[in-house]
């Protein structure tokens, strides 16, 4: 059997990119699209463009440009499970709320079935028609339910654990925004994501375009 060809990290990241700006022009009702109008909307070559796609079967004809829709179910397909991902999320603290209450998550195809807390004030309050459930039940739940993801919005210090209970689970991948970056023996994704590094990114580009001026 050939072995299937690995895609690079920097291409796998722009992929959500394409999706988004895919989507504006579906919603926008627009049919055909070119690499280079892609291109320019997304500040990319109309070759990278190109590269990118022909790591997927390049997406029909370029000369007539792209059918919008077919490139939109495209990557949804590659992007998500047919019968997308299900997700719970453990620290029902601010951030656990905020996420629990984000509805684009389920609209991308990621639906959350369940919320976990260690705190009794919170356990039994529900969010978006979950009830938080006492953190002790969080084995059988996922024996039960086999959830795909894990959001991680805990304390730093109760992270790691966590993450190693629900990783011997089965559960497929994390999402922590644990401010550090988590790592596990256990051989699955987790992606780490830190608001506050982008904030610094963005400090650091102000600061910097001051001093230039
Ligand atoms: P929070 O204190 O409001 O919420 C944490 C929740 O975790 C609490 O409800 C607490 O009862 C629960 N918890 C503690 N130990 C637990 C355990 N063993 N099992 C289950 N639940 C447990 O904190 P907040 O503001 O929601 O932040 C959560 C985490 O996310 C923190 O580590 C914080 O630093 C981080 N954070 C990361 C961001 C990022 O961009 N990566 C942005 C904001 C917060």
């Amino acid at each position: 059997m050939q072995a299937k060809k690995r895609i690079s990290e920097a291409v796998i990241r722009r992929l959500p990119r394409y999706l988004r700006y895919i989507g504006e022009l579906k919603d926008n009702g627009i049919e055909k699209v070119s690499s280079s109008q892609l291109g320019e909307k997304m500040g990319m070559t109309a070759s990278q463009i190109r590269q990118d796609f022909s790591y997927f079967g390049g997406f029909g004809q370029q000369g007539y440009g792209y059918s919008v829709q077919l490139l939109f179910d495209s990557m949804k397909q590659i992007l998500l499970k047919d019968q997308g991902f299900t997700v719970i999320i453990i620290g029902a603290g601010n951030l656990g709320t905020a996420l629990a209450k984000y509805n684009n998550f389920h609209d991308r195809g990621f639906d959350i079935i369940g919320i976990f807390d260690i705190n009794p004030k919170l356990i039994g309050k529900t969010i978006n028609s979950n009830e938080i459930m006492c953190i002790d039940k969080l084995e059988d739940f996922i024996s039960e339910h086999q959830p795909d993801i894990a959001i991680l919005s805990l304390p730093r210090s109760e992270t790691k654990d966590i993450a190693v209970r629900v990783a011997n689970s089965g559960v497929k991948g994390l999402f922590n925004f644990s401010p550090m970056d988590l790592k596990l023996p256990h051989d699955i994704p987790i992606e780490n994501v830190h608001l506050s590094d982008s904030l610094m990114v963005l400090g650091y580009k102000i600061k910097n375009f001051q001093e230039e001026k």
